[in-house]
């Protein structure tokens, strides 16, 4: 990784060198898209994509259960937030519920592949086929989960990464990706990440854009990563298989969802479910387990969302009750099988002392 950042450094321009359209090739071969255009950060992907989709005086169908950007988005792309709740199935959106927040005004279905489990897809590709809408992934948390045999990011019209450092790839950095299929959306979003340049154009501005251009030397780290994808993933899968079987004799700790031969998660996070999410966060930073909440709030009920939107608590009972109840234990590729154990024994441990 370090020779890859030093020889872009040395070789290459410092904004949009070659690294940088290699890196977007690479990651649409990766997702199966046409397209792959690459951003300053996962916000910036969501946020131009969504312009790039004119979703400008309407209204975009998402998740109040997601980290803030998703939502945030949607309002700097111009639009209204509509939340609809999630599941306990599988925490993401509940399809049912973004049917019955569909208005006149709606323009797009954005889900949240939350810890790196694939949403619902074929119900919201549906939806929004029906009602000839867009569906925008926020695929920020999953990079390589799989939906029917389908990379995430390259079911809907549009999907969105983020690289920030705590995903299952990086690129050192802040950084985002834009995959499509759809060549004058890509064509659109090259624009907006580049000033509003036209095509091949030095000083004509066609867009009102941004600078919001993944720099090279990130894009060659992100190569790097990119290749590792694929055995960090399954390496993440098996320790949550080790969790779900150590944990599984638990009753009041609920396991996350596992999926199945057609749905495969990435499993950004490992989000256990628990009454006493509190006490037992306590307990194990005793032990030296180092745990954390996603979230310890839905977007809803961020300061800003209620000061905008006067949301006030009880309007997403699923996803209050999942943000009380979210534990994120130890998740990450370098995890030994010895940590693994000793963070359940850990959790044993607190529920032999409670009993
Ligand atoms: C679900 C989700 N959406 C959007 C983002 C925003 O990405 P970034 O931090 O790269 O702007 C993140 C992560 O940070 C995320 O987890």
């Amino acid at each position: 990784m370090k020779v890859a950042a030093v020889q872009a450094l040395e070789n290459e321009r410092f904004v949009l060198g070659e690294s940088v359209y290699e890196f977007e090739e690479e990651f649409a071969r990766f997702c199966g898209t046409k397209f792959a255009v690459s951003t300053g950060s996962g916000t910036a992907a969501l946020v131009l994509s969504l312009i790039a989709e004119e979703v400008q005086n309407t209204e975009v169908v998402t998740t109040p259960m997601s980290f803030v950007a998703s939502a945030n988005s949607i309002i700097h792309a111009g639009a209204s937030p509509i939340f609809a709740d999630i599941t306990f199935r599988d925490y993401t959106i509940d399809p049912e519920r973004v049917r019955s927040s569909l208005s006149e005004k709606t323009r797009a279905i954005m889900p949240v592949h939350l810890f790196g489990f694939p949403a619902e897809m074929g119900e919201l590709r549906k939806i929004s086929s029906d009602r000839g809408i867009v569906l925008i992934e926020d695929a920020s948390q999953a990079h390589g989960a799989l939906y029917n045999g389908k990379k995430v990011g390259s079911i809907g019209d549009v999907g969105c990464f983020s690289f920030f450092s705590s995903k299952n790839m990086t690129v050192g950095g802040d950084g985002g990706m834009v995959v499509t299929d759809n060549e004058s959306i890509a064509e659109h979003v090259r624009s907006l990440r580049d000033c509003g340049r036209a095509k091949g154009s030095k000083y004509l501005h066609t867009r009102v854009g941004f600078t919001e251009r993944l720099n090279t030397v990130q894009a060659a780290i992100g190569r790097v990563q990119l290749r590792r994808l694929d055995k960090w993933n399954e390496i993440r899968r098996e320790i949550a298989s080790e969790y779900d079987t150590l944990l599984s004799d638990l009753d009041d700790l609920i396991t996350p969802p596992t999926g199945n031969v057609a749905v495969r998660p990435v499993y950004h996070m490992y989000v256990v479910r628990c009454s006493r999410r509190d006490d037992l966060r306590a307990w194990l930073d005793r032990a030296g387990v180092e745990t954390g909440i996603h979230y310890p709030d839905p977007i809803h009920l961020q300061p800003i969302y209620r000061e905008m939107f006067g949301y006030k608590g009880g309007e997403f009972p699923n996803s209050e009750a999942l943000c009380s109840a979210a534990l994120s234990i130890p998740m990450h590729p370098s995890l030994s099988r010895d940590e693994v154990r000793f963070v359940s024994e850990s959790i044993h441990e607190f529920y032999d002392h409670r009993s």
